[in-house]
């Protein structure tokens, strides 16, 4: 909808508030590589790049699908409120760091179903452990896939037997290669803080396992521990869940932002039914095996994270940075 030029302003208090519940955004090793502009009636979305990782996301791509989730939820935010999102997308072309420009204008209350989509976006989290037995039906399948074709991208399942196989042979091939990378291995090992830490961005201790499952039937989990025993989270011993692919049209800065909007939508919309992912995004970091994965699921576009779902009642929450670090109030209209 197009926002009116009338209306009352959102509040600063709001204006903080929105940026909080954006900020609960998965992003790849909780970097939270994100920064917020807002100026009375805008914000911006900025790519916070030292926050990047340079050897296992070279090109940022994992980090603007990051940023792209908390804009998703930042639109969800502002909604909850009564107000519109008018984003526009990479509004800079001189600028790829400043990812959209964001207007609010007072639009009708929220309606329930986009006051039930915010509830799921605040009980969301990643979940690396075992699912229940229970199996994920087709409802909360055919649920996630709207999620995700509404944000202009594709969630595959991975249903056949042998393709699965083959995925998991390919997801295993990736965490072995960036195994071997000391430099990766490296990052990991930054983002990662050892228990009792009171860092507020990482990978918690508790989100992962000491000891990786070896479930024949498992999406090969990243080993955030590294044989530092560190890891106080469940392994996955069975009901590994059932696999997802995400895939945008293409593999530009702008479809990774779509990607990662449509990535926190997926997410949104399963835990509105109970259910939860883990994310896999070795995979799509390991270049040529992310090419046979693409041939292996015949798309014609470009997979951008692998995904395990299934339902689990427990919720891990994982820290966030306070809002004063991630967002700057200023004054003025952005020069276009
Ligand atoms: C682009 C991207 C890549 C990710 N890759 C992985 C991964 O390979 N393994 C994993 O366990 N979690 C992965 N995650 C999940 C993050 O670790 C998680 O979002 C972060 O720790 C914050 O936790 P939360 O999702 O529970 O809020 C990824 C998330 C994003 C957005």
């Amino acid at each position: 909808m197009t926002p009116t030029t009338y209306g009352t302003p959102l509040s600063t208090k709001d204006a903080r508030w929105a940026v909080e519940q954006a900020c609960l955004a998965p992003s790849v090793h909780n970097t939270q590589p994100w920064h917020f502009r807002w100026n009375g009636t805008s914000y911006e979305l900025h790519a916070d790049t030292a926050r990047g990782l340079t050897a296992s996301d070279p090109d940022g791509r994992e980090l603007v699908i990051s940023c792209g989730a908390a804009l998703y939820n930042l639109r969800l935010a502002l909604r909850k409120v009564g107000y519109d999102a008018d984003v526009q997308v990479l509004p800079d072309p001189s600028n790829p760091r400043l990812l959209a420009r964001v207007a609010a204008a007072e639009g009708a209350p929220a309606d329930p179903a986009e006051r039930r989509a915010f509830a799921a976006m605040i009980r969301r989290h990643t979940h690396r452990g075992a699912f229940d037995d229970q199996p994920l039906g087709p409802d909360v399948m055919v649920a996630m896939q709207r999620a995700a074709e509404l944000e202009g991208a594709e969630l595959v399942f991975v249903a056949d037997p042998g393709q699965r196989r083959h995925v998991l042979t390919l997801a295993r091939a990736a965490e072995r290669a960036l195994a071997g990378d000391l430099e990766v291995q490296g990052e990991i090992g930054e983002w990662t803080p050892p228990p009792g830490s009171t860092r507020r961005d990482g990978v918690p201790a508790a989100a992962y396992a000491a000891e990786r499952g070896g479930h024949p039937d498992e999406l090969a989990p990243r080993d955030f521990d590294q044989g530092r025993g560190f890891g106080i989270g469940e392994a996955v011993e069975n009901s590994p869940g059932v696999i997802g692919v995400l895939v945008t049209a293409g593999d530009l800065e702008a479809d990774w932002l779509a990607g990662g909007q449509a990535l926190e939508r997926v997410l949104v919309s399963a835990a509105q039914r109970g259910a939860y992912a883990a994310l896999h995004s070795q995979l799509t970091e390991v270049s040529h095996l992310r090419g046979e994965l693409r041939r292996e699921l015949c798309v014609q576009g470009y997979p951008q994270m692998v995904l395990r779902f299934g339902f689990s009642p427990d919720v891990q929450s994982t820290p966030r940075r306070p809002v004063d670090e991630v967002l700057a109030l200023t004054t003025g209209r952005w020069q276009r």
